[in-house]
């Protein structure tokens, strides 16, 4: 029997993909950097049998009325709002994201992002960079401490429990909300459970780390931004369509709140002249949260153990639903 074709739709480093050469013919797309092309993704579309796509590839019925042949998606990420489930699931088509494997490394970001917001880093790099140092002063660029501060994490799933362990260890105290109580979060952190608008009144850090839904679509609105306190710095790793970024922006002129920390934006990559990039109070990052190098080579890992699993009959290792 010939072996099933699998293409990825990156360039992903050879010495990852050649064990499952064995069982899979692969094929990939030729740039690490940039997303493939529509005719190649049609193309391809409809003579793989399992495909990798990244979280930026947009899988809707038009691409998949291709997919003639087609057994398993798997994204390589955890977030899977680029992946139109229904029609997947019609198609008899499996799903699988990467869980669990990029929590830490995504933890470790979010907390260097409220590290880095909180205590103006980037702006403070900058003032020494462009010879603005000239002396010594007690309030020198002074921001927000984390110890005794309350951090309050709306999406309190793995990553959001990974970045509560964090802040217990920075001295905070830790309000969380979701759609269901953690009642061990509570137990092994101290995590008190709160309304979403309790949570914003309360928190010195707002985090968000929700999947992107139709419930949490534009979560962080104008009334969001408004129920904060004003010294309230917002982070976001989650997805950037969870935050109306026009009220985040009024927010943050208007001193309705102090600072942003985002890892993601309503487009990506966003446009340089996009108004959040103005403001120094904002910290932004090119959507790097699980890019740590051991993280991105076991998400990948993951994703070929997916798709291999599935096209020998096997159950994915970590479906979607
Ligand atoms: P997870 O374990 O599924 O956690 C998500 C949490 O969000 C759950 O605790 C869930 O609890 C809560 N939630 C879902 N809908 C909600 C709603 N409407 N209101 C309030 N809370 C809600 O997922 P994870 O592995 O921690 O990942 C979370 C998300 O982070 C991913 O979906 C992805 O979008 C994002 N992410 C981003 C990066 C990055 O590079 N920036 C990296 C990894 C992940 P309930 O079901 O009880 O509500
Ligand atoms: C990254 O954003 C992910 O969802 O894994
Ligand atoms: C600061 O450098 C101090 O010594 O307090």
């Amino acid at each position: 029997m010939s072996k099933p074709y699998v293409y990825i739709t990156r360039q992903v480093p050879e010495q990852l993909v050649e064990p499952y050469r064995e069982i899979a013919n692969i094929g990939m797309w030729k740039h690490d950097d940039l997303p493939v092309d529509q005719e190649t993704l049609e193309k391809e579309m409809a003579e793989a049998d399992g495909i990798v796509t990244m979280l930026s590839d947009k899988v809707n019925e038009e691409i998949l009325q291709k997919a003639k042949r087609l057994k398993v998606i798997a994204n390589l990420a955890v977030g899977y709002d680029n992946l139109d489930l229904k029609v997947i699931e019609n198609r008899g088509i499996v799903a699988t994201n990467t869980p669990d494997v990029l929590t830490e490394a995504t933890a470790d970001l979010t907390f260097a992002l409220l590290l880095a917001t909180g205590r103006r880093l980037i702006e403070a790099d900058q003032f020494v960079r462009q010879g603005k140092w000239k002396q010594w002063s007690p309030f020198l660029l002074a921001g927000s401490e984390m110890n005794q501060k309350n951090i309050g994490i709306v999406g309190m799933g793995r990553i959001g429990e990974a970045v509560a362990r964090r802040a217990k260890g920075f001295g905070m105290e830790i309000l969380y909300h979701n759609r269901t109580k953690k009642e061990e979060a509570e137990k092994e952190l101290a995590a008190q459970f709160c309304s979403f608008e309790e949570l914003l009144e309360k928190s010195d850090f707002v985090v968000c780390l929700t999947p992107l839904t139709d419930e949490t679509k534009g979560l962080f609105n104008k009334d969001a931004f408004e129920r904060m306190k004003q010294t309230a710095i917002f982070i976001n790793v989650s997805r950037g369509a969870v935050v109306d970024e026009e009220a985040l922006y009024d927010a943050l002129v208007s001193g309705q709140i102090r600072a942003a920390g985002l890892d993601v934006f309503q487009q990506e990559p966003v446009d340089p002249n996009h108004p959040l990039l103005s403001l120094n109070q904002v910290v932004c990052l090119p959507h790097i949260g699980s890019a740590s190098e051991e993280t991105r080579e076991a998400m990948i890992k993951l994703c070929l153990d997916n798709v291999t699993s599935v096209l020998q009959g096997k159950p994915p290792v970590t479906p979607i639903r």
